[in-house]
């Protein structure tokens, strides 16, 4: 299923870019339903689109199904008694849904998981190595200098990572997964529990490693305004699906993005399914 604000082209495509053949994107989410311990219907039909390169957002309130979406693609849901059964999951053109986790990493896909879950009790370095699990050549030590090069704070921290404040180990997390060196990295609510100026750092450094190694992000947020002013497009979800989705500019500037995921107050948010105007949307969604 393709969204039509995303399949939709904005200006009209000169001729020279016209010959050039439309790539598929490196992770395309078609219409999958999630179920949790064989009775609990998460996910209900969603399907969502990451173009090689990007930084896309994915956003929505508390419990609508974002960290659900993440497992699903990384085969994590396994641990947790969740089962994809419906729907295509699709990276590099092959279908990954029910691979073993670590052999979804080894195609290329690793998850910071939210909460980061680094291990506490082992130092940075031995946390970083952690990350390379899946590798066999020689490079490892190397990537670990490429790592502290992005998070200079994390050479100097030579103790356990447990002793980390939580933006360092937000920054091991990522470190970690460089390690890894995926293709496609799916983060989980990196900005949880930080402060804005650490925020601030942990998102600038997630736009450079875009930027500079050309890793795609599929970036989970409640932090909508900070979402939408790193990444390319958005999907916002609700209840198990996706309720609205477009480029970043776009969305920033939807009046209903506005009111409920953009605005400073602590009104509860309402849903998008009580607007006349989801109404309308939904026709072309
Ligand atoms: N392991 C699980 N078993 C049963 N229900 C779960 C499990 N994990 C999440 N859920 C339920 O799935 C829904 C979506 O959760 P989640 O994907 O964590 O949402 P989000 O990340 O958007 O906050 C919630 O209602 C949550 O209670
Ligand atoms: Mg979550």
């Amino acid at each position: 299923m393709t969204h039509a604000a995303t399949a939709v082209p904005a200006a009209p495509k000169s001729a020279a870019q016209a010959t050039v053949p439309a790539r598929a994107p490196l992770l395309s989410v078609n219409n999958i339903e999630v179920v949790y311990n064989d009775v609990i219907l998460v996910l209900r039909g969603l399907s969502l689109e990451v173009p090689e390169g990007e930084i896309v957002a994915l956003l929505g309130a508390n419990g609508a199904g974002k960290s659900t979406t993440l497992k699903a693609i990384s085969g994590l849901l396994k641990t947790e008694d969740g089962e994809v059964t419906r729907g295509d999951i699709t990276f590099a053109g092959e279908r990954i849904n029910g691979i073993d986790p670590d052999a979804i990493v080894r195609r290329g896909i690793f998850q910071v998981m939210e909460g980061r879950r680094i291990i506490g009790d082992m130092t940075c370095q031995e946390n970083l190595r952690l990350g390379a699990f899946t590798r066999s050549d020689g490079a490892v030590k190397n990537d670990i200098d490429m790592v502290y090069h992005y998070f200079p704070r994390l050479k100097e921290r030579t103790g356990l990572a447990g002793y980390l404040s939580g933006g360092e180990q937000q920054m091991l997390a990522i470190g970690r997964a460089m390690m890894a060196r995926p293709k496609l990295i799916l983060m989980d609510e990196p900005s949880m529990g930080l402060s804005p100026l650490m925020v601030k750092e942990v998102f600038s450094i997630i736009q450079r490693i875009n930027r500079d190694l050309g890793v795609t992000i599929l970036l989970v947020e409640q932090n909508a305004r900070m979402a939408l002013q790193a990444a390319v497009r958005g999907y916002i979800m609700e209840s198990g699906k996706v309720v609205l989705d477009g480029t970043a500019e776009d969305l920033k500037n939807n009046e209903d993005v506005k009111e409920f995921y953009l605005g400073g107050g602590n009104e509860e948010r309402k849903s998008f399914k009580n607007l006349k105007s989801f109404k309308r949307r939904k026709r072309w969604i």
